[in-house]
């Protein structure tokens, strides 16, 4: 993602902190019916964000989140019956169950404020999943399953387009072996391998992993080779019965619409080495999907620093933890164009799905759009005048235009060679899912976005 500069928070704070106590400050906030005490320099959460919390979209009845969610739970559940489902849990978190709990280092960027939204200094809007894992790890013993999957809404501050929106959902899948014992282990990879094994489709997998070990978060000194081995072929395995039950699932629906399209004949996945906090080893699965290598999943072994926090004693567990985003997969499933379609309210939209089925989106005419640009000057960087991080502008749009705004992209960049002088030039698109919007609504938003770009980052509009 492109980015004209981190923020320097210090300065950065300051310098909102003097803007904000004029006009939007709240010492409370509140949010899905529980207030919250305010922190001049971190709340970053807007009016916008606040408002979807509470539309949870993956159990909304006959939305294509919710069908995705609960196709994967019943493929998984239909193993060995091993997990737990929590689908309720509250989206405002503490920094230490978002990050600390799971060793994430002082520095990483996804604490920054233009990534996180932020209630007060040591409570956030969760950024994922993940954030449940010591809550749901320490829980394991009382439910007698020894996996659970937790799926909720989770928040970043991110770039506005098709595919990016602030609120998305995932769905965390962990399994815990208590005790280590191998012939457990295999035993369930046995039970595993022969689902996979029953399974209609052709697939290909390729594991650069296997003839590359990761080097950035080798396997953990506890844990033998063997038990690696095994757990990461569960793993693996796990998410493998999973991926290609749903992209089967949409090959199924395409063929059943239109047996002449072109329509795959098997499954393509990749494993990739990748790097997270508290899983080592970990991997990214793959899957090639209309011409290119679509992203789905992050995974690994868990860090024993996790299982200690929830509880469990040294050496005595080994673990998997998986996180999948079921937005960009649903809209995949469903040929859904834009991500915003999901949180219509347009009866044209959810009328179209039913609990338990896939079928492609029909678009119905949309409502007409308005473009318009906003041109600035950046002042000199000084102490009052911090660095300006692109999330901030998107932010701004995001916070005067709701729903309303598609897409923002930056179009132009200018140096005065002169002055050195930095010009910016945004295109911002308009339009509704749901209704007409009309001229003048829109002149209003984007004289809100100007006159909010200038008080907030002193820019000079062009
Ligand atoms: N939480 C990670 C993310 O949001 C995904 C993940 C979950 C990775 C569990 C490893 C283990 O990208």
């Amino acid at each position: 993602m492109y980015s004209i500069c981190r923020i320097n928070t210090q300065r950065g704070a300051s310098r909102l902190l003097l803007r904000f106590q004029s006009t939007d400050a709240k010492e409370v906030l509140t949010i899905g019916g529980k207030n919250f005490k305010t922190h001049p320099e971190y709340t970053n959460v807007t009016p916008s964000i606040i408002n979807h919390v509470g539309k949870s979209l993956h159990v909304k009845p006959n939305h294509p989140v919710n069908i995705l969610r609960d196709l994967i739970e019943k493929k998984l559940s239909s193993v060995d019956n091993a997990f737990t489902t929590y689908n309720k849990f509250d989206p405002v978190v503490s920094t230490f169950q978002n990050f600390d709990s799971l060793g994430f280092p002082a520095d990483h960027p996804g604490r920054s404020k233009s990534d996180t939204y932020y209630v007060n200094d040591k409570t956030l809007l969760r950024t994922h999943t993940s954030a449940h894992e010591m809550e749901c790890y320490s829980k394991v013993g009382e439910t007698g399953k020894p996996g659970f999957l937790i799926s909720a809404d989770v928040y970043r501050r991110d770039e506005i387009d098709k595919t990016h929106y602030p609120v998305f959902h995932q769905m965390e899948g962990c399994r815990v072996w208590n005790g280590r014992s191998i012939p457990q282990i295999k035993a369930d990879l046995k039970v595993l391998q022969k689902k996979l094994d029953e399974h209609e489709m052709n697939l290909v997998v390729e594991d650069e992993s296997l003839s590359n070990p990761p080097d950035v978060n080798p396997k953990q000194s506890y844990m033998t080779d063997e038990e690696v081995d095994l757990v990461s072929q569960h793993l693996k395995r796990s998410l493998e019965l999973v991926i290609s039950e749903v992209f089967t699932q949409r090959i199924k629906s395409m063929r059943a619409e239109n047996p002449n399209a072109d329509i795959p004949t098997e499954l393509k996945f990749r494993w990739v080495n990748a790097y997270f906090p508290w899983t080592a080893p970990s991997w990214e699965i793959e899957v090639w999907w209309n011409n290119d290598w679509l992203e789905i999943c992050g995974c690994g072994i868990v860090q024993q620093q996790v299982l200690l926090n929830a509880g469990y004693k040294e050496n005595s567990a080994i673990s998997w933890a998986f996180g999948l985003g079921l937005d960009r997969i649903a809209m995949l499933l469903f040929e859904i164009p834009d991500i915003r379609l999901l949180w219509s309210e347009d009866p044209r939209f959810i009328s179209q799905f039913k609990d338990g089925h896939i079928n492609t989106f029909k678009p119905y005419s949309k409502y007409p759009g308005s473009t318009r640009d906003v041109a600035f000057w950046l002042p000199d960087e000084t102490k009052e005048n911090p660095e300006v991080h692109e999330n901030d502008i998107m932010e701004i749009v995001r916070d005067s235009a709701g729903s309303l705004v598609e897409s923002v992209k930056l179009v132009d960049r200018f140096t005065n060679p002169k002055t050195n002088k930095k010009s910016l030039c945004y295109r911002i698109h308009y339009q509704s899912m749901d209704r007409n919007i009309t001229n003048d609504e829109v002149n209003k938003i984007q004289k809100q976005v100007e006159t909010r770009l200038v008080d907030k980052y002193n820019v000079t509009l062009r």
